[in-house]
């Protein structure tokens, strides 16, 4: 047991907190837009996820690039996601074809043959990501479709028999046709699969085919999973990082996230191969980035690629020719964010795509995760051209280090990211307490506490609120933070620990995102003076603590109590009382969420008090009002 006593000075005014202090990091990683805040219920609409990686050639049972790095690829299925049952004397065949494509930038489709229809049936099925969730309420079916058979009757087969939902097509023809067609799904399931039944004998070819709720957050057409994306607004974010990570840069050039190919109907998109580990459609473009920044009411940041593929992964230095055509494409991407549609061609489209206005993009990230002096030369091609074209832009880099030849030529934030083990974030309680004030100011792109901490726990969760204490109390150095990844669904966690999961139409937070919402939710507008002196007879007892005051004047004290014992603390502050208290903790600091018991730890109301006893791992945050 410890004691911990905190005198807070409020009148003793240091600095104001960034309004965008925390924000949100978003990356096409576990699933986290397809199968999971893209809306899509259909896996593979494109037929295009069997197409080996960008960049990539087929070498001893392996996607290996130039530079020979390699990827596990699976050549044996190539229409993932769909498979055909026959029932009866009926007979199906199905196939991968590029023959004759509607688009050539998209040519993959779905041959189907179908006998015998009238002495039993054949179904054209996709299961979508691990099974389709649905609600009661309308669906949108997209079918992109040429062939001899007129009329398909398409349905949402439920697992345990029975359909959610139907609806027919009528009128193919041997000319690729869009039907789109709304129905009503009447039930609420899991697990259910989409069954495409032709209702004659002959040949089809499918382009594309895609399925969506029209309940989607803020009702938008090619929109986000409603409940997923208010799980994420919930977060109160002040930015929104995208599209990583990693995926900005690729395993080669040819791999990197190229904005250009992400603009436009959804059906001419030909995707990407995703390094995660699969293909993603892009539906989650750059436009509906842009769209969900200003849904969540967050200023974008972009992460652009400065002509470098990824460097854990065999790096490609662009020659200058790739180096200029990234800076033109980083150029077409600001401009279709920010310029007027009378300004040039990409403000044009931005107003032909709907958006006459100007999207919120604030911050232009230069490379991701990018390190060394050929980088540092990028980055400075990159600053030069890019601040003198938008000196309003907030321009951050990855790296300042020290190379003999070679400095950065300026910039506004340094990313630094952090993914350690609980222990290590308490013990970096004043890394940023010696920084020079008036020295480089800090934007902490990634962290978690995501070593031995299962799926994410209490003592995870507990580690990073003591992080974002130092942060804050050190909010005239580091200025912005957010944590990753953001997303996951739970049949492929490809990273081992993420804020929001989500499998079967459930969704929950981690502990880590109960601290996340919470000290975004009470956010100091200015930080205060406070000491906070600790006595324990084991030595172990850790706290952190932060305080500071809101937009009402309202004394916001953060504490948390990295310690295997209880520890008393006594708040102090002269003409303030308690009005609120609230707590996260857990019996135990392995305590994860999880699907069947997804608020096992949340953020609880208690009563206010300024002296009370905090658990083991636990996290406090109590607002004092001027008495
Ligand atoms: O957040 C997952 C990955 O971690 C990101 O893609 C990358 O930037 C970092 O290495």
């Amino acid at each position: 047991m410890g004691l911990a006593t905190i005198q807070v000075f409020p009148e003793k005014v240091r600095f104001p907190l960034n309004e965008e202090m925390y924000g949100v990091f978003y990356e096409e990683i576990n699933h986290a837009g397809d199968g999971g805040l893209y809306a899509e219920l259909i896996r593979n609409r494109s037929f295009m996820d069997a197409r080996l990686p960008e960049g990539t050639a087929w070498y001893k049972g392996k996607a290996c690039t130039a530079l020979g790095h390699s990827e596990n690829h699976d050549l044996s299925d190539d229409l993932p996601g769909w498979h055909v049952r026959m029932t009866g004397a009926a007979r199906a065949q199905i196939t991968g074809s590029t023959d004759a494509p509607r688009n050539p930038t998209v040519p993959n489709q779905l041959y189907l043959i179908a006998e015998g229809t009238s002495e039993g049936s054949v179904a054209l099925l996709n299961d979508g990501y691990w099974g389709i969730s649905v609600e009661p309420g309308e669906y949108r079916l997209t079918v992109i479709v040429r062939g001899n058979v007129p009329s398909l009757r398409v349905s949402l087969e439920m697992q345990y028999g029975g359909e959610a939902g139907c609806v027919q097509i009528d009128g193919v023809t041997s000319v690729f046709t869009k039907f789109e067609v709304l129905f009503a799904v009447t039930k609420k399931a899991n697990g259910c699969r989409l069954a495409i039944n032709p209702l004659s004998d002959g040949e089809l070819w499918f382009d594309f085919v895609s399925l969506f709720p029209v309940d989607t957050f803020c009702e938008r057409k090619n929109g986000m999973n409603r409940r997923i994306a208010e799980k994420i607004k919930a977060l109160r974010p002040g930015f929104l990082r995208f599209p990583g990570g990693c995926i900005v840069e690729g395993i080669s050039l040819e791999n990197a996230f190229q904005f250009e190919k992400t603009l436009g109907p959804v059906e001419d998109r030909p995707g990407c191969w995703d390094l995660w580990g699969y293909r993603r459609t892009d539906g989650i473009g750059y436009h509906e980035y842009l769209e969900f920044c200003e849904d969540l009411g967050a200023s974008g940041m972009y992460v652009i690629n400065c002509g470098m593929s990824c460097q854990w992964r065999e790096s490609e230095h662009g020659t200058p020719e790739q180096i200029d055509a990234f800076l033109q494409s980083a150029i077409s991407a600001i401009d279709y964010a920010i310029a007027s549609p009378e300004e040039n061609e990409w403000g044009a489209l931005r107003a032909k795509n709907g958006h006459p206005a100007p999207f919120p993009l604030k911050y232009i990230e230069i490379g991701n995760e990018n390190w060394g002096a050929q980088y540092i030369e990028r980055y400075n091609q990159f600053y030069r051209v890019l601040k003198k074209k938008y000196p309003q832009l907030i321009y951050i880099i990855n790296d300042i280090g020290r190379y003999p030849d070679i400095r950065p030529e300026g910039y506004d934030l340094f990313d630094e990211h952090f993914y350690v083990t609980p222990q290590r974030f308490p013990a970096m309680a004043h890394r940023y307490d010696t920084y020079p004030r008036n020295g480089k100011k800090i934007y902490v792109g990634e962290y978690a506490a995501n070593q031995e901490v299962g799926i994410g726990n209490m003592a995870a969760a507990c580690a990073e609120a003591s992080f974002m204490i130092n942060m804050e109390r050190n909010g005239d150095v580091v200025k912005m933070a957010s944590y990753a990844p953001l997303l996951c669904h739970m049949r492929d966690r490809r990273w081992p620990v993420n804020l929001i999961c989500y499998e079967d139409g459930n969704i929950f937070g981690i502990p880590s995102y109960h601290v996340q919402k919470l000290f975004s939710e009470v956010r100091p507008r200015v930080i205060v003076q406070s000491n906070c002196n600790v006595s324990s007879f084991t030595g172990e007892t850790k706290v952190d603590t932060v305080s500071g005051l809101d937009e009402n004047g309202d004394l916001i004290v953060k504490i948390s109590n990295f310690s295997k014992g209880e520890t008393t603390v006594c708040i102090t502050a002269e003409g303030f009382v308690p009005a609120s208290l609230i707590g996260i903790s857990a019996d135990s600091p392995e305590t994860e969420n999880s699907i069947d018991d997804p608020e096992n730890v949340c953020a609880v109301e208690l009563p206010p008090t300024a002296s009370f006893n905090m658990r083991p791992y636990g996290v406090y945050v109590l607002r004092m009002e001027a008495e």
